[in-house]
């Protein structure tokens, strides 16, 4: 293994899993395979732009270890994180006699991971997957913690299941081909795990941020590290979002209204977190569970990043927290606000939409 390739492993009992991360990681995914006893075929279930930069080092991969590879490829789209591409998916499992020992391999990024994941869950009651992220929010959170599932046309991730991967390879060198826009995006939630658990991944991004703009392969390396491993202990202290997994929606509550009342087009997922997390880092100081330092200092990383800290003056905050009510995560009328308490802690505070409207219009940017 080269000398940058690490190992973290998420501990779930007998649902417990390795992630194995660093450079040409791909060229190595048949002797990993092998190592996890993966059956004979494997579905790489893919989209057409990663197909074309990935699926050919991934299939020779496989077959020097002799997997019997099926290709099947999804439309490029999170509007195909769909039944009908589900649907498609199982026709040919079945027309390719997959069994209960075949295993499907998500390469791309949370589209293909969630719409993968999901497959594998449901087909015959549970068949292995391997996640194999190619976006930066893939590899340091969609890809680890079990969550798939499918958009319903009422709305996203509204069909779904817990389901943990057999094992996640995180090749960082595939994300030199990444657009930038999607990188910063997921960078919006490497400054998340800083926010809410780490204060040293802060410093980090502070001191290095330039440097991780520049694809530095160690720098990537650390921090996606870092990243998998916070995530890693969430998960594993409330693997099915009973209570504290919910601190990674850090962001998350102001972020999917402002996505969602614009239609999905405006702001990419990472956008519109960080602009969730701006707000939240001044609603928590104005709660006074954050102090003024750590907030200048959460504004200032999110700028640098190149993120939105601001809603944007034509979206109404009334509306904007009319889209939380109908958010899965509110209850009782009172939104499960999650708070930053400094740099690396978090505290949950219950918020009613009327108080979180009175919040937003008093927070100058
Ligand atoms: P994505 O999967 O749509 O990928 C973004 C774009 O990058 C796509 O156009 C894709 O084709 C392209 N791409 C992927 N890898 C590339 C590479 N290496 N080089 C060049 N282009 C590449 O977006 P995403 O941000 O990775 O994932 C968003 C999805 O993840 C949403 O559906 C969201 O609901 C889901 N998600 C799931 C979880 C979870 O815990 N399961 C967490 C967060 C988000
Ligand atoms: N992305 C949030 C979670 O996995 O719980």
């Amino acid at each position: 293994m080269s000398d940058i390739m690490r190992t973290l492993t998420v501990n779930l009992g007998d649902r417990s899993y390795p992630i194995h991360l660093g450079e040409d990681v791909l060229t190595r995914v048949g002797e990993l395979l092998r190592q996890a006893a993966c059956g004979e075929k494997v579905g790489i279930i893919t989209n057409p732009t990663v197909a074309g930069l990935y699926m050919r080092p991934v299939e020779e991969a496989l077959s020097r270890s002799r997997f019997k590879v099926t290709p099947l490829l999804v439309p490029e789209g999170e509007e195909h994180k769909s039944l009908e591409s589900l649907s498609a998916i199982y026709d040919r499992l079945i027309s390719e006699r997959f069994e209960r020992n075949s295993s499907l391999m998500a390469l791309g990024g949370g589209v293909i991971g969630d719409l993968t994941g999901f497959a594998a869950a449901t087909f015959l009651r549970g068949i292995p997957y391997i996640q194999v992220p190619t976006t930066l929010l893939a590899q340091v959170d969609s890809s680890v913690g079990g969550k798939t599932g499918i958009n319903h046309p009422e709305g996203k991730n509204l069909i779904g299941a817990f389901y943990q991967p057999r094992l996640v390879l995180i090749d960082v060198g595939v994300l030199r081909t990444l657009p930038q826009r999607e990188f910063l995006a997921g960078l919006a939630e490497v400054i998340k795990y800083g926010i809410i658990e780490d204060p040293e991944l802060f410093g980090l991004l502070e001191e290095k941020l330039d440097r991780l703009l520049t694809l530095d392969r160690d720098l990537l390396v650390k921090v996606v590290a870092a990243s998998c491993a916070i995530k890693a202990r969430v998960v594993e202290k409330d693997e099915r979002e009973e209570d504290y997994r919910s601190v990674l929606n850090f962001g998350h509550t102001i972020g999917h209204a402002l996505e969602s009342l614009t239609g999905y087009e405006k702001f990419l997922h990472g956008e519109a977190v960080a602009t969730g997390m701006a707000q939240a880092a001044s609603i928590s100081m104005r709660r006074g569970f954050c102090d003024e330092e750590s907030h200048r200092r959460i504004h200032k990383l999110i700028m640098r990043a190149g993120l939105p800290t601001k809603i944007p003056s034509n979206i109404d905050p009334l509306e904007l927290v009319r889209r939380m009510e109908v958010d899965k995560k509110s209850t009782g009328g009172k939104v499960k606000f999650i708070c930053c308490a400094g740099i690396g802690r978090n505290r949950f505070h219950w918020l009613s939409p009327q108080e979180i409207t009175a919040e937003l219009r008093l927070i100058d940017g």
